[in-house]
């Protein structure tokens, strides 16, 4: 074996498995594996899972906040105009140069794999140009994925139709849209009709910003299922936000949310954004704004959550790290079970690459042997602490060690203490009756 892991804990539950690892695969999953290998590493009690993967991002406005200025009122439709302001100062250099920043922070974090929409409505697609460049530097150790994005409207911005076609030529993976922010009701559905035949024409997947606004008569996802089923693109189309279905009427919701997933629809949240930038109209009670996300996974629908923006126009913080999507992901949607916290680790992992459509991802023989060793005993743990990767391995390679966090005690009165600071080394039971142990 070239890489072997010692019992290891997996997302599932399972306890004391070693991983071996043979030519970049995953070459044996089992509890006492009897081989040698050249090099070995300790994961007792730890973690080991596949890696994050951000299915919902905008790598093309990353690591731009303050240029020109900041979103004073932190709408969207002041990030939308503050990007306006920033295209024309673009250059593929500047793109580049933040876009590989970012993936630098995220291979730290254990985030092998990104779904990036890029902005269309500029003639030049400098950004398409400067992203597909850094996709191919980046691929030896991640996954980068590019959505063509008309950010001002397919229809409403002149020419966007035809750069949207452009970028596709030029190699951009996914076909992107905005309906809600085309004139109307009717072109935005126009929009959702015209962007799904061309991904009918041309094989390609689609990814659709879609209803991100309060408006509870918002409808376009309705459409997108529609479209979805109509030409057949069952399982390679995702709706984005669709925070207005936070607002929506309970009883439209009981139809449409089985109409989803009677389409084979994908659903991407992006909680840290939702939560800041929706409900800015109301004054008291202020709306979430993030989509039904338990009741869609409950409704066998795969649902995932994406990071969104990291310090850009419409987010000034963030540091590439799913776990800290997945613990604001919990909290906003109130899913504070075992099942529900343990499915909101899978929104950042799992459901998050079967929306990317990742070939060879996960913990079985076979799979590419892309893994992150945690500083948590489980899922739950990960989350609660925004763990350390102690480990990330890309190809049965480590290309990222970070320290086990430690903290000393000096209190008065006390022996001096080193040691990490959670109180339930073994991780968080189904159930306990005394604190401790
Ligand atoms: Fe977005």
């Amino acid at each position: 074996m070239d890489l072997i892991l010692r019992g290891a804990t997996l997302p599932d539950g399972r306890t004391g498995i070693d991983i071996g690892i043979e030519k970049g695969r995953i070459a044996t999953v089992e509890p006492t594996l009897q081989a040698a290998a050249r090099q070995e590493i300790d994961a007792t009690g730890l973690l080991v899972t596949p890696p994050f993967v951000d299915p919902h991002f905008h790598m093309d406005a990353t690591l731009s906040l303050g240029f020109p200025r900041v979103n004073a009122s932190g709408t969207l439709l002041e990030g939308i105009a503050l990007w306006g302001e920033l295209k024309p100062h673009l250059t593929a250099e500047s793109i580049a140069e933040r876009a590989l920043a970012y993936c630098d922070w995220a291979v730290a974090r254990g985030l092998l794999a990104i779904r990036t929409h890029v902005d269309v409505c500029d003639a030049s697609l400098v950004a398409v140009e400067a992203l597909l460049e850094v996709k191919k530097q980046v691929r030896p150790y991640l996954d980068l994925q590019l959505v063509a994005f008309p950010q001002d409207g397919v229809f409403r911005s002149p020419g966007a139709l035809d750069n949207l076609k452009r970028a596709l030529d030029l190699g951009v993976d996914v076909i992107g849209g905005i309906p809600h922010f085309e004139r109307t009701m009717a072109e935005g559905a126009d929009s959702v009709r015209a962007l799904c035949e061309i991904a009918a024409e041309r094989g390609l997947p689609v990814d659709m910003h879609c209803d991100e606004s309060d408006d509870p008569m918002s409808r376009h996802v309705e459409t997108l299922a529609y479209e979805t089923q109509r030409l057949g693109l069952s399982g390679r189309v995702t709706g984005s936000h669709l925070t207005s279905m936070h607002s929506m009427d309970h009883y439209y919701v009981s139809k449409l949310i089985p109409l989803m997933a009677e389409a084979g629809l994908y659903v991407v949240a992006n909680p840290l954004i939702n939560i800041v930038i929706q409900g800015r109209h109301d004054t008291y009670p202020k709306r979430r704004g993030m989509t039904r996300v338990p009741e869609l996974m409950k409704a066998g629908i795969t649902v995932a959550f994406g990071h969104d923006c990291v310090m850009d126009p419409w987010y000034p913080l963030g540091s590439g790290d799913m776990l800290q999507v997945a613990h604001m992901g919990l909290h906003v949607a109130q899913m504070t079970g075992g099942d529900g916290m343990r499915a909101c680790f899978q929104a950042v992992t799992e459901n998050a690459a079967k929306v990317m459509g990742l070939e060879g991802y996960g913990l079985t023989p076979g799979c590419h042997a892309d893994l992150v060793v945690l500083q948590a005993g489980d899922p739950i743990e990960a989350i609660r602490l925004q763990a350390t990767r102690l480990y990330v391995i890309r190809r049965g390679e480590v290309i990222a060690e970070t320290a086990l966090a430690a903290a000393r005690l000096n209190l008065p009165g006390r022996p001096k203490t080193t040691g990490h600071t959670n109180p339930w080394p073994k991780g968080v039971p189904e159930s306990r009756t005394t604190r401790g142990g």
